[in-house]
């Protein structure tokens, strides 16, 4: 054990020892210390990382499924110490969007992650992260990256989650950090940023996790109705028929996404984009791409799923031919 609640936290202040000796009594109860506020977490935090721990942070917006949990097994297997934030983080959220109906699930989450071996549980409110508001607020964005896709019809989305990972990094300082793949943009973003900015911190995708249907996890899937839920799946369904046909050699991708879009619809879904893309650019596929990522979203009801699946492409594949779109 790297903190011994007897022997106290040298070296703070006495706000920041306020903070950790009342978080104690959480830990002795819960097995898990909750910090509301970036002074306290820090402090604790720094304790650990002075005795040489390595930390590897997932953060989350709640309402934990398995795609979660499997983030802080992984991170687990990084670090010695795991930090979990829950923020539902409103910059991200455009004005028409589901803010204010996002399930908030936290003391169902707390049991998951204290079960998981989670050892640090960040829940900030809006006013510490953004302490003078969100307008006024500096920002992190990744041009280019963004724009396309989901960044195409939610525009400032992802500026609202690279600001907020941003800060978040900084106020755990890291050395891993782990995201699920299924947000394959949100992801590439990520690393984008990390790569641009320097930030010294491993950035860990871990495969989608999928109900047995095929469905990629998701806390908007529990908005769907249980007649949605039964066609839910054709996304993803859709997504390895156009995986297959790459594969198979079909190069004509602008028809193979014509295609996808027209079953999709025909399903019930109402599809929002269905892109064939460089894995590594999300832009189209060309002579050079290495990985092809398939993006698609789309809604069902008011429900907006979102999935993607890859190919790598080996040296044996004619990509001349299947770039010619
Ligand atoms: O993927 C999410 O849950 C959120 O976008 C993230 C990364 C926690 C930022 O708010």
């Amino acid at each position: 054990m790297f903190w011994s609640p007897a022997r106290g936290v040298r070296g703070l202040t006495s706000q920041q020892t306020t903070f950790a000796v009342s978080e104690v009594r959480d830990w002795e109860v819960r097995g898990m210390k909750t910090y509301s506020t970036a002074a306290s977490l820090r402090a604790a935090l720094n304790v650990g990382k002075r005795a040489g721990k390595t930390v590897a942070f997932v953060p989350t917006m709640g309402n934990l499924h398995e795609g979660h949990l499997r983030l802080v097994r992984r991170a687990r297997q990084y670090a010695d110490i795991v930090v979990v934030s829950i923020f539902v983080n409103p910059l991200q959220f455009g004005a028409n969007e589901d803010l204010s109906n996002y399930p908030r699930t936290l003391a169902a989450d707390k049991e998951k992650l204290f079960a998981e071996g989670a050892q640090f549980l960040f829940l900030p409110q809006v006013d510490e992260i953004y302490p003078e508001g969100m307008a006024s607020h500096s920002k992190v964005s990744v041009p280019e990256l963004s724009e396309g896709h989901c960044g195409a019809n939610r525009p400032g989305h992802f500026t609202g989650v690279t600001t907020v990972v941003a800060k978040l990094f900084n106020i755990v300082q890291p050395d891993t950090a782990v995201f699920g793949e299924k947000d394959f943009q949100q992801l590439s973003v990520i690393r984008k940023m990390v790569r641009d900015l320097c930030m010294p911190i491993d950035v860990v995708g871990v495969a989608t996790a999928r109900a047995a249907d095929g469905l990629a996890l998701s806390s908007r899937n529990g908005y769907l109705s249980a007649e949605q839920r039964q066609i839910a799946p054709i996304l993803h369904r859709v997504l390895q028929e156009c995986r297959e046909a790459i594969a198979c050699g079909y190069d004509s991708y602008s028809k193979l996404e014509q295609h996808a879009r027209t079953s999709l619809n025909q399903a019930g879904l109402e599809a929002d984009y269905f892109n064939i893309c460089d894995g590594r650019t999300l832009r189209p596929v060309t002579a050079d791409t290495e990985e092809v990522v398939i993006l698609a979203a789309a809604k069902l009801g008011t429900t907006r799923l979102i999935d993607n699946v890859t190919l790598n492409v080996n040296s044996s594949t004619d990509w001349g031919m299947l770039a010619a779109n």
